[in-house]
């Protein structure tokens, strides 16, 4: 069973929000590679799959704490998002995804999202990561979301770098091998409690 955020809460893929075309945007890494950035959009199944088949073992534990099985119902899931609880943005370089990052809304806490990021294991180390993060950040407090949620494990040191590097208020509670991360996306808010 693939492990997604919050994927409990889903109840089926949901219905999808109308396509915020005014959220792209194009960036470029620090070595120059060209990035689009985009809101997914329903036909990303084939990208994300291919994507995920081509993620190393450690990437895809690292992302679902589990190597998983390819699951297509689960690949509809993720592309089928209302692009207000539920989000998410790809980046594209060369017509392929090489990058993904969403947030799923938390039933209990309306402005608290979790959220998760995947980078093809070729573009790691080159700042994509940390790009997603900033543009999810910024659509997030567009939509009045304060608090990101993330649960890393606790030897995903590239992950946990891109989180250090925001900033931003941060809280952490460790659970074992895994670390639930709570940033404020207002840098001069307190830590999330
Ligand atoms: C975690 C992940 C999204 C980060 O994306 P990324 O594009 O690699 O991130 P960036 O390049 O922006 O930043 C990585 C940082 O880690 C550092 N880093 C790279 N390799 C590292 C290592 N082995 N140990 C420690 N830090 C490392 C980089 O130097 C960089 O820090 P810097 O900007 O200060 O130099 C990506 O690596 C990934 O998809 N991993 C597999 C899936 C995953 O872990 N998802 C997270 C689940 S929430």
């Amino acid at each position: 069973m693939v492990r997604t955020i919050r994927e409990e809460q889903g109840g089926g893929i949901g219905s999808i929000g109308v396509y915020p075309a005014g959220d792209e945007e194009n960036v470029a890494l620090k070595d120059g590679t060209a990035m689009h950035l985009r809101p997914i959009r329903d036909t990303d199944e084939a990208g994300l799959l291919s994507l995920y088949d081509r993620l190393s073992p450690e990437s895809l534990y690292f992302r679902f704490f589990a190597v998983p099985d390819k699951d297509l119902g689960k690949i509809a899931y993720l592309t089928h998002v209302d692009y207000e609880r539920r989000y998410a943005i790809v980046a594209e370089t060369a017509g392929e995804v090489v990058g993904i990052a969403r947030w799923e809304g938390l039933a209990d806490r309306p402005d608290h999202v979790e959220v998760a990021f995947t980078v093809a294991d070729e573009f790691q180390g080159r700042g994509l990561g940390s790009i997603l993060f900033r543009r999810l950040a910024v659509l997030a407090r567009a939509r009045g979301i304060a608090v990101f949620e993330a649960e890393v494990l606790k030897n995903n040191e590239r992950m946990l770098r891109v989180f250090e590097r925001t900033g931003l208020p941060t809280a952490t509670r460790d659970q074992g091998s895994i670390l639930t991360i709570l940033m404020a996306l207002d840098p001069l808010a307190p830590p999330p409690a």
